[in-house]
């Protein structure tokens, strides 16, 4: 694997999974493969877990790390060709990029959408970039559209939790006070599609997401509906997708928060959200603090996912 933006670089997912498990099961078998590689991990965005967990992922397969938050210590980045670079931004990404990948054997990037253009947030104008530019393999660590490295630790989380072959699992929009990215949602929806997992969408009238990502979803708006029977709930919200409301919040309805009342129509359902969560907006105290609440095993399994992936890339080096 050169690249890893999506599941469809993946290949087959199920020999992804049984790799994700062979790596759980003992993740310094692997430790000669990243020796005397560097991994560049490039942050336009805050972060705890990817950071974390991706830079352990690198030293579990004996990857030398170095890291670079670009709003804190680099010189501020011009990303559109043709401006006339008379302001505060010192250099070009298109110098930045290759020079990036002078360094480095792997590159990650986080880079959020901006909600600035939503055709250059969902033709991913950034990663395209470093893929295109930097001469190194390309790994996203949560960009426009798309976290793929956490939808990869959510499905190893469900495929460990799950308790029949095929789960219902709902994704539920919830309730945030500022503009969030669809990415996680997307991405979530992505590879769940990929499963044969009964899944289904449920937000506000307004918040649809793409259909490129919805796949064959159901959508259900009626989220005490949808949550019925359900074995997993994973919790997220997103900004508007759709026109003339890209990138807004059009809804903060508290009605929409993931408490307990609302899991007791499930399944007795896990809960399920990437983190990190506003707490009593997305998801109660008790449902959060609950004996089925997964958010800690889905952020251990990041470490599993992202050293899979890596480990993918440096067999192809
Ligand atoms: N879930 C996730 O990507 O967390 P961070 O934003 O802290 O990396």
């Amino acid at each position: 694997m050169r690249h890893f933006t999506s599941v469809k670089d993946l290949g087959d997912l199920q020999a992804a999974l049984r790799e994700a498990f062979a790596v759980k099961a003992d993740r310094f078998a692997y430790h000669h493969l990243g020796q005397n590689k560097t991994l560049i991990m490039i942050f336009f965005n805050s972060s705890l877990r990817t950071r974390l967990s991706t830079q352990k992922a690198a030293m579990n397969l004996g990857m030398n790390v170095i890291v670079l938050d670009i709003n804190q210590g680099a010189w501020k980045l011009e990303t559109e060709r043709g401006v006339i670079m008379d302001g505060d931004k010192s250099e070009h990404l298109l110098e930045a990029i290759p020079v990036i990948g002078c360094y480095c054997d792997v590159i990650g990037v986080r880079s959020f959408a901006r909600f600035e253009n939503k055709a250059d947030d969902y033709e991913e104008k950034i990663l395209s970039q470093f893929i295109q530019y930097s001469g190194r393999p390309v790994f996203s660590m949560e960009a426009a559209t798309r976290h793929p490295l956490q939808s990869f630790a959510d499905l190893i989380t469900i495929e460990e939790y799950k308790k029949v072959a095929s789960p219902k699992v709902v994704l539920t929009w919830a309730p945030h006070p500022k503009p969030l990215p669809q990415a996680v949602a997307n991405s979530f929806a992505e590879w769940m599609n990929e499963t044969g997992y009964e899944f289904v969408i449920t937000h506000p009238k307004g918040y649809e997401l793409d259909p490129r990502f919805v796949g064959k979803a159901r959508v259900e708006y009626d989220q005490r509906k949808a949550f019925e029977g359900a074995d997993f709930i994973y919790a997220k919200n997103w900004s508007a997708y759709t026109d003339p409301n890209y990138g807004k919040v059009i809804n903060t309805d508290r009605a929409w928060t993931v408490d307990a009342e609302k899991m007791a129509l499930t399944n007795n359902a896990y809960f399920m959200h990437c983190l990190p969560v506003r707490r009593n907006m997305i998801v109660t105290d008790e449902v959060i603090e609950s004996r089925k609440s997964l958010v800690i095993p889905e952020a251990a399994n990041r470490e599993i996912s992202a050293q899979v992936v890596l480990k993918k890339i440096l067999e192809s080096l």
